[in-house]
């Protein structure tokens, strides 16, 4: 091997491994942990069917909301981690005039919401299966949502991990700019702890207003769910925090 073969494989190597570090330093916290979960045949199946009908490709391009529900005379809303669907399926077929953008990580949960999707004949979801982080960076134009769901986050309980709970004071702003104004923030959470803390942050971003003094009233449009059912029985309480852009 000659001496310039060897330095320009030297050199590369280094600049590789620089760029790799800046990666990793620059790299974000993430709010979910991809979780492998078994995809049931019917969820296979829906992917395959639905993904063509309801699904939207992540790619660093300005979405146009009008075009992608086909009208615009309806309200956009945007859910954050929507789990298995049930809630965003029920809404979506008791709001009809409303328009929901589901964004999920998860693939079983986008399988689950695109089966409910064709089962229900719903035309007003449309589903992007990737970090929302980028999803708002990248898609959303500014002042374009009516609304915003994030029913029941990742609590991250220890506190160790509270570095990575969705809701931080940057993300908030974040959501605040593609939020119109008089559009409406709903998050809900089970963990008392993390409401506390919702609220707090919540309150002090002083683009939002509450619509309550402190915790909501349970919005008629946010079914109970079976979880949310089975823990009010033994006693568990839900907040509902609802916050309106000024
Ligand atoms: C505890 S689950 C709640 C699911 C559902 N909303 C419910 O009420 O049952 C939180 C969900 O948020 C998703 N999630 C967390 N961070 C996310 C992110 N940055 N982008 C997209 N989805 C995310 C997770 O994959 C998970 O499915």
């Amino acid at each position: 091997m000659s001496l310039m073969t060897l330095f320009n494989q030297t050199e590369q190597t280094s600049s590789q491994s620089a760029t790799q570090q800046a990666d990793l330093k620059n790299r974000r916290i993430r709010s979910f942990v991809l979780r492998q979960g078994r995809v049931t045949k019917g969820q296979a199946h829906a992917l395959e069917i639905g993904l063509p009908k309801f699904g939207i490709s992540y790619a660093a391009t300005t979405l146009d909301l009008n075009e992608q529900f086909n009208r615009t005379d309806s309200k956009k809303i945007l859910e954050i981690g929507f789990g298995m669907g049930e809630t965003t399926a029920k809404i979506a077929q008791t709001l009809p005039d409303y328009d929901f953008l589901a964004v999920e990580v998860h693939t079983p949960g986008v399988g689950a919401l695109l089966k409910l999707a064709e089962e229900h004949a719903l035309t007003n979801i449309r589903i992007i299966q990737h970090d929302v982080v980028d999803v708002l960076h990248n898609m959303l134009a500014d002042a374009s949502l009516d609304g915003i769901h994030i029913f029941f986050p990742d609590p991250w309980h220890k506190k160790r991990h509270h570095k990575r709970r969705l809701i931080q004071a940057e993300f908030v702003k974040l959501l605040c700019a593609k939020l119109k104004s008089g559009a409406y923030l709903h998050v809900a959470t089970d963990w008392q702890e993390y409401a506390e803390w919702v609220l707090a942050v919540l309150t002090a971003e002083t683009q939002l207003q509450n619509s309550a003094d402190t915790y909501a009233e349970k919005p008629s449009y946010r079914p109970l769910t079976k979880f949310e059912n089975r823990g009010i029985k033994l006693g568990h309480g839900v907040w509902d925090m609802v916050f309106i852009k000024r």
